[in-house]
């Protein structure tokens, strides 16, 4: 039997909706709105809970690092470390379907869970008036994925994100069709060698012109990963993570999760969200202190539960 969602709100683009937007996205709410390549899910990008909703409302399996959108260039100094070569491509692409995957900067405000726990974050700043206007109306960075469930198509138009997110989602500002229609480029400059993680409208050809070097291009080495999110290395704790845990041996941190004793508590009224708002910030705090390793409390598989469980397998698998 298919769910009956409630119905999404769509509004036109005008003052009265951008302003509404960021209105929204500054209380944590979730508000679909277009670039120039497809609908972007957004939510603020600083805010644990928000990013949450996100995964939570696309029912992604795993928790995929997502972009983080900017207005304006200069807003990027505070989130991410900009080098010679990020100011480059920015000056000429930006507005523009092109991505960078830049190391996060010292006290970046970004969320951990919206880079998936990573030391790099990937940011762009959109080529959509619409999108850019509902950024500043918001007047933080905007955490956005494409506007559609997992597996489902990515989204072109306002009916599209209708359709595949309903009332998931408050607010869809319907901006027409989006120009591109495939998602953006993705370049990693946060190695040595930059590297094109996803192909999307700006080329490697103009990338390289641009940055006087060949790119890596891992998705056409076969012996390399498929994935673009499969190629993030992913953050796992230095120490051993031991699952379905209800004690902790001595030396061990918990890391629990419902009502319990317990370290540190994902979630002490059980609530997966804030679970997963709570999981990259609190292994990372877990890890920096004197144990021997970090049991972690069984957790739901439902829901958000399994992205989290996903998590916490390969945090727990045995290491090379
Ligand atoms: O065109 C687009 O980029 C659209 C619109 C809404 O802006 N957004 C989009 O987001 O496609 P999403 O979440 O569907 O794709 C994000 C991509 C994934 O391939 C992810 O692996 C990669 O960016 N990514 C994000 N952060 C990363 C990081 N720190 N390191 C490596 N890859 C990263
Ligand atoms: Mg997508």
């Amino acid at each position: 039997m298919s769910q009956i969602l409630p119905h999404a709100r769509i509004e036109p683009v005008n003052d009265t909706s951008i302003a509404l937007a960021g209105d929204m996205l500054r209380h944590g709410q979730l508000v679909a709105f277009p670039t120039e390549t497809v609908y972007g899910l957004g939510a603020d990008a600083t805010d644990d809970r928000a990013v949450a909703a996100i995964y939570a409302a696309k029912g992604r399996p795993s928790f995929n690092p997502l972009i983080v959108h900017v207005a304006d260039p200069d807003d990027c100094a505070a989130l991410v470390r900009v080098d010679d070569r990020a100011r480059l491509v920015m000056a000429r692409f930006w507005p523009g379907p092109l991505t960078l995957v830049l190391p996060r900067a010292a006290g970046s405000p970004v969320s951990l869970l919206a880079s998936a726990g990573l030391d790099t974050i990937a940011i762009r700043m959109p080529g959509h008036d619409v999108a850019r206007a509902v950024i500043r109306a918001a007047g933080r960075p905007i955490a956005a994925p494409s506007a559609n469930r997992s597996g489902a198509v990515s989204p072109t138009r306002a009916e599209h994100v209708a359709e595949s997110l309903g009332g998931r989602v408050a607010l869809i500002v319907d901006g027409g069709a989006c120009r591109v229609g495939v998602e953006s480029t993705v370049l990693d400059l946060s190695t040595e060698r930059p590297t094109l993680l996803r192909p999307g409208g700006v080329t490697a050809e103009q990338l390289e012109a641009v940055l006087g070097q060949p790119l890596a291009c891992p998705h056409q080495d076969p012996e390399a990963p498929k994935s673009p999110g499969m190629l993030a290395s992913h953050y796992a704790p230095g120490l051993p993570v031991r699952l379905d845990a209800t004690h902790a041996a001595a030396d061990e941190a918990l890391l629990g999760f419902g009502a319990m004793d317990c370290t540190l508590n994902l979630s002490p009224s059980g609530d997966l969200e804030e679970a997963a708002a709570n999981l990259f910030a609190f292994l990372r705090r877990l890890d920096e202190r004197d144990y021997r390793g970090i049991a972690v409390a069984p957790i739901p598989e439902t829901g958000l539960g399994v992205a989290i469980n996903d998590r916490l397998r390969r945090a727990a698998a045995p290491r090379s």
